[in-house]
């Protein structure tokens, strides 16, 4: 089965960055496996950051489902769901990827979102790994469309603010009861300060700290310039705390 890693935390904190570094690590220091990436955030961004370009998203797919008269004449109408959903994988090299999208229309996924999570459900058994960079709400999640998750990693910025936002993340997770096995918080944007001004926020949220990811001028140059995060070099110092979170995290075991 795959290993499931879900990145958490408030918007702007730091998801996608840390996402997208994440699997730029996975490719690089685990040749040879099979990666998904699952960018379930309504304002989706992880292609970019990975280099990849997206043409649809899965809500986009299910909307043009919901017209009977697109049904091929003669297919059952899961059948046609679960075809469309194949369309929306964006096959690379080195990663595949597969974007929800906001939810269209009246709302929500409803219907098909039982399809949705047995579609994640397969999916996921053709890869060694996936990485879903998470909405805000945990809304996927929530509705369990993500089957499980082995490593959850909430993210906060480096201001007070931050940490006890993700601290009523983790209560969200642990109130979902859904199977998250491990939870770690990182920390990002930080400079030489910022962890001991923080300590005492940081423990009041009963998370453990397993690093933090320095303010990169790497990071704010490639993103003014809409470069690909996941073309950083080794020595950037993002790529380089990356690297040692996720050795600490045992995910390249
Ligand atoms: N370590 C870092 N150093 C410098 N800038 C960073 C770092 N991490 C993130 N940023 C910047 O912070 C901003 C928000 O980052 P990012 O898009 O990764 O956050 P997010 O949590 O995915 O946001 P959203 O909730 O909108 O999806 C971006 O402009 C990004 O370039
Ligand atoms: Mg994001």
């Amino acid at each position: 089965m795959a290993k499931y890693v879900a990145v958490a935390g408030k918007g702007g904190v730091g998801k996608t960055t840390f996402t997208a570094l994440l699997l730029r690590q996975m490719v690089h220091q685990k040749r040879g496996i099979s990666i998904l990436a699952v960018d379930a955030d309504p304002n989706a961004n992880l292609g970019e950051a990975l280099g990849l370009t997206v043409t649809s998203t899965i809500s986009e797919l299910l909307e043009q489902t919901k017209d009977p008269k697109a049904i091929p004449p003669g297919m059952a109408k899961d059948i046609f769901i679960e075809y469309k959903l194949n369309q929306s994988l964006v096959e690379s090299k080195d990663i595949d990827l597969l974007v929800m999208g906001g939810p269209q229309g009246a709302g929500c996924y409803c219907y098909p979102n039982d399809l949705l999570r047995k579609h994640l459900e397969n999916i996921g058994e053709n890869y060694d790994f996936v990485a879903v960079d998470s909405e805000a709400g945990l809304e996927h999640i929530s509705r369990r469309t993500i089957p499980h998750i082995d490593v959850m990693f909430v993210i906060s910025d480096s201001s007070a603010r931050g940490i006890r936002s993700a601290g009523r993340v983790h209560d969200l997770i642990r109130g979902l009861k859904s199977a998250v096995k491990t939870i770690y918080l990182i920390v990002t944007k930080t400079n030489e300060e910022s962890m001991d001004s923080l300590s005492e926020e940081i423990e009041k949220t009963g998370l453990t700290v397993i690093g933090d990811i320095p303010l990169d001028p790497k990071v704010v140059e490639y993103d003014l310039a809409g470069k690909p995060l996941y073309d950083l070099s080794d020595d950037a110092i993002s790529v380089k705390a990356v690297d040692s979170i996720l050795k600490r995290a045992g995910i390249f075991i």
